[in-house]
């Protein structure tokens, strides 16, 4: 039993009103990458931050190196070489990529922190994950994905030798989570345990040799990745089988609902056209910092638009600020849910019902207790929020079950047009075909939706038309029948012909 590095017994955590985690086992040798996988709320992060000494467990036993361990806590967890990469990101914005990566433990003397030492660090740990970014830039100025590349080199800059990655790649390109992967390998090759949390199951085959999968609290199954199916994992994970991962349903598509004339809103959103129709999901792919994003933010007000126009229904509609877009019938479900799209102190029941309380006032302006009840209810139900009580704060919730508030509280009002910039990012399998399903059921409404997507698979699947970005500007269309990996890929790359220096570009790579 000596390989095992970790080997958590009948580990059991309840919160107010949740068990969240019933005796439950876990092991981890070294030199191997262990999936940890389960639906939203199953536990997984629970379990993770009982074993990063973040949480106290109620009951159950952890042996590290197979010494039992009893009293345990975050300090002793680092000093026994355990590392967490959260979730949720964890940056203090207004510090630099560098003191991030250093917070409480900066080199040099008590004290005296040594600004060039630890600069000069950072840029060797980033530099190793073929990051290009600054030690010295400010993290709030950086986009998700380079503050997740930061978190994960915060926790590679201690040399753990247990590394628990908790949705790693949830907001990285493909790019990056390639440059991710060398370094899991590198790690693993070295030694290194590595526990790893994903709902991009598709990436599981690059690198996990063992899985663990829990449901509601509990351990379910255990064993080699090679002894499990895609189907065999699904199930364990949600009890049942998942006929159809990408529902489609056929509509004709009718009159055109958004239609965007020449919007031109910075570097990144350049001469953008297109429209949506009635009856259909119009999908827009490209890699990560292709100005998807902030095409969507340009059309519902929350950037400045330099020129364009933007006809709802025919009628050209001024939007200077996301009222004005709400006002006229457009919704956003925004891509980084911390920063733009919950409160999280707040209640479940207060974030949905905030962007909606027009409709849930009385005259004076006062809420109607009922109304709000009623409301906050069927979103839960509509989207199988997990949560004990409405009145439970947002960041009490599990990583997918903020995701679905995020989504419920813009659904919650009759729109023309519902925007979906990353929906199903860091959720469950069975969740991702719930919505789906609602994006299919508002088709079915006559509500036109725009879906951005970095998943290619989930676009392919779910879309009837899709728009392909490349730096800024719209490189291609193309119709659900015609859509295939490659074709979009080829339209994403499709950046503008940069004027060449002879002979400079030679030697450079490889
Ligand atoms: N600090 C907390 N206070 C109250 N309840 C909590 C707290 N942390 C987690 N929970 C609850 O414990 C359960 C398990 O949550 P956990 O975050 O471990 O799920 P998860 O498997 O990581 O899910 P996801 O895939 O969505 O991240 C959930 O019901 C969650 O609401
Ligand atoms: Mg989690």
């Amino acid at each position: 039993m000596e390989d095992y590095i970790v080997r958590m017994e009948h580990i059991s955590k309840s919160f107010p009103g949740v068990k969240a985690l019933d005796d439950v086992p876990l092991d981890l040798k070294s030199g191997e990458v262990l999936a940890l996988l389960g639906e939203n709320g199953a536990g997984k992060s629970t379990l993770m931050k009982i074993l990063a000494g973040i949480y106290t467990r109620d009951a159950g036993d952890i042996f590290i190196f197979g010494e039992k361990k009893d009293t345990w806590n975050a300090k002793i967890a680092k000093e026994n070489g355990i590392a967490i990469i959260h979730q949720e990101l964890n940056m203090c914005q207004h510090l630099t990529v560098a003191e991030n990566m250093f917070l409480g433990r900066e080199p040099g003397k008590a004290f005296l922190l040594n600004r060039g030492d630890m600069n000069k660090e950072a840029a060797k740990v980033l530099d190793n994950l073929h990051v290009d970014i600054s030690p010295k830039a400010l993290v709030g100025s950086l986009p998700v994905s380079k503050q997740q590349m930061v978190e994960i080199a915060k926790a590679l800059s201690v040399n753990a030798k247990i590394l628990i990655m908790d949705e790693p790649t949830s907001a990285l390109s493909s790019k990056e989570i390639d440059d991710l992967f060398v370094i899991i390998r590198q790690l693993r090759a070295e030694g290194c345990g590595i526990i790893y949390i994903s709902h991009r199951l598709e990436e599981l085959s690059h690198i996990v040799d063992r899985v663990s999968i829990m449901r509601d609290g509990r351990f379910i199954s255990s064993g080699s990745f090679s002894d499990y199916t895609m189907d065999s994992i699904i199930s364990d994970m949600v009890g049942r089988e998942i006929k159809e991962k990408f529902p489609h349903v056929d509509c004709k598509a009718g009159k055109t609902i958004l239609e965007v004339r020449h919007l031109n809103a910075g570097r990144m959103v350049r001469d953008i056209s297109f429209s949506v129709r009635e009856g259909e999901i119009v999908g827009i792919a490209g890699l990560m910092g292709a100005g998807r994003t902030e095409t969507t933010r340009a059309i519902f007000g929350i950037d400045q638009k330099e020129s364009g126009e933007i006809f709802v229904d025919g009628r050209e509609v001024r939007i200077r600020k996301p009222s004005d877009a709400i006002k006229n019938g457009i919704v956003l479900a925004p891509e980084d849910r911390k920063k733009d799209g919950l409160c999280t102190k707040l209640p479940v029941q207060h974030n949905i019902s905030l962007p909606n309380l027009d409709l849930i006032s009385d005259k004076a302006g006062k809420v109607i207790r009922r109304k709000e009840n009623t409301m906050t209810e069927k979103a839960i139900d509509d989207f199988s929020i997990k949560v004990s009580d409405p009145g439970v704060a947002v960041q009490n919730l599990s990583g997918g079950n903020q995701q679905k508030v995020v989504v419920a509280k813009w659904l919650s009002r009759k729109s023309r047009i519902v925007i979906f910039d990353e929906p199903t990012r860091g959720i469950d399998v069975a969740a991702k075909v719930e919505i789906y399903n609602i994006m299919n059921q508002l088709k079915k409404d006559g509500i036109g939706v725009l879906f951005v997507s970095s998943e290619m698979p989930e676009v392919l699947g779910v879309s009837d038309r899709i728009l392909v970005m490349c730096d800024g500007r719209i490189t291609g269309e193309l119709s659900r029948e015609e859509a295939t990996q490659e074709k979009v890929l080829t339209l994403a790359t499709q950046f503008e012909k940069k004027i060449e220096t002879k002979g400079e570009e030679n030697g450079t790579e490889h």
